[in-house]
């Protein structure tokens, strides 16, 4: 008993002190995401996981957070009033699971390339007939540059937060009935190349039933869920016009690609994995393959953006892959978010192993200032990604090792 209490207390000292600072080195042997994750026997009771958890439960929007290292659940908090089994809105993490449709519809051949332009790809002329600048559309926006947010595509960032009237204004009678053509005429092309977050478009969820037949939910059922264990019916997502109690997405309005998802945290810790093991759900089971996850996690583009960093509170300098951020909280290490408003993440950190998730409270009913809050990004949250804290070992004064 001294001798292991002895060990853990010099194990977290040297851990504090940034002694063990892990570079993975052994190939990861992929966990079957098919089953329940297993838990860590130091899950909650490690110094990193205390830390976590005291983190969290200090900051009250805080409302549930799943570390995993190493296929292992190591930390697990569910705010009280928080039901963990009902999925919650992810926002715009909604993008970075769309970044993976889009890798399957590359690698089952629905897509040519991500080169492909939105011309060649929704090519019945009548769809662009009125269109503004529908040249300069068709021709000049790719699928890549849609991931890359460098489509030229200029979200209107003075309306932000949520102008009301664009958000409804896609779904109003004046731009027709037709969804594709809403989305397709807008916003405004602005400069081409440069970093735009377009914080909602659904063109993307178009290209999925354009190539497939599918929509974006019934494809996701159909290549990604049963390989996490997930049912179809397990998760949300809505379409951007359709209020989910009256009309469900059809291939006319399907699902939002880049919003409108809605997850647990056990399901966003789940794609967390099988980014984290680069596309593979189980040692002989691929999804999408490791070229495309590293094609996804490579910064294709630094953000330069004033209004971003200042909406968002980040001081480092970040890059963008497709659709996913790199090293948010400037920590330095080789780690990727997809993030969304109000504070919805799943990281991944290739270097330590880890999945880091994270639900806030969201946006609904906040008025505009919480709103802009809600956007910003709490550094806080990323205490789970410190390379110098470790969850392998257990705090000295809770038994034995
Ligand atoms: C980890 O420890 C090293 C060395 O003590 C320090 O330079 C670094 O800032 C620490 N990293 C974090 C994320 O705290
Ligand atoms: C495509 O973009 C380039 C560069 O911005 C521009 O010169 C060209 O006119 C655009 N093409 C169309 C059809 O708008
Ligand atoms: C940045 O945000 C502050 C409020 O947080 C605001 O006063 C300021 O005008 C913003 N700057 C820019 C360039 O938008």
């Amino acid at each position: 008993m001294k001798f292991s209490t002895a060990i853990a207390t010099l194990s977290m000292m040297s851990c504090l002190s940034g002694a063990t600072i892990m570079a993975r080195t052994t190939p990861i042997v992929p966990t079957d995401l098919s089953k329940d994750l297993e838990y860590s026997p130091y899950a909650n009771r490690s110094p990193a996981a205390i830390r976590v958890l005291e983190t969290s439960r200090s900051s009250p929007h805080v409302r549930t957070v799943v570390v995993v290292e190493d296929g292992r659940v190591v930390v697990s908090y569910v705010r009280d009033d928080v039901d963990p089994n009902e999925p919650y809105d992810v926002w715009s993490v909604t993008k970075g699971v769309t970044s993976l449709l889009m890798g399957i519809l590359l690698e089952s051949g629905a897509i040519e390339s991500v080169d492909e332009t939105l011309g060649r790809i929704f090519a019945d002329e009548t769809t662009w007939e009125g269109i503004e600048d529908a040249e300069y559309r068709k021709q000049n926006i790719t699928i890549r540059e849609l991931l890359t947010m460098t489509s030229g595509l200029a979200w209107d960032w003075s309306r932000f937060p949520l102008d009301p009237d664009w958000f409804e204004g896609v779904c109003s009678s004046e731009r027709g009935n037709d969804q594709l053509r809403r989305w397709l005429s807008g916003p405004e092309i602005g400069t081409k190349g440069k970093f735009d977050y377009l914080a909602m478009s659904d063109i993307l969820s178009h290209v999925i039933v354009k190539r497939t037949g599918m929509t974006p939910r019934d494809f996701i059922a159909k290549r990604v869920l049963p390989h996490l264990g997930i049912k179809a019916d397990e998760i949300g997502w809505g379409a951007h016009c359709a209020s989910p109690a009256n009309r469900s997405p059809s291939t006319d309005e399907p699902e939002s690609a880049f919003h409108n998802l809605r997850l647990t945290p056990v399901q966003m810790a789940k794609f967390g994995m099988l980014f984290l093991q680069e596309g593979a759900a189980g040692s002989d089971v691929v999804v999408v393959s490791p070229a495309w996850i590293r094609e996804m996690l490579t910064p294709s583009i630094v953000i330069e953006d004033p209004l971003f960093y200042n909406i968002t509170g980040l001081r480092s300098e970040v890059s963008y892959g497709y659709l996913w951020y790199k090293d948010l909280a400037g920590i330095g290490t080789d780690n990727w978010c997809a993030f969304g408003m109000g504070g919805q993440y799943i990281c991944i950190d290739r270097d330590l192993g880890r999945v880091l998730i994270l639900q806030r409270d969201g946006c609904d009913g906040l008025d505009p200032d919480d709103l802009l809050n809600a956007m910003r990004v709490t550094l806080t949250d990323f205490v789970a990604l410190d390379p110098n804290l470790s969850f392998k070992i257990q705090m000295p004064d809770d038994g034995e090792l």
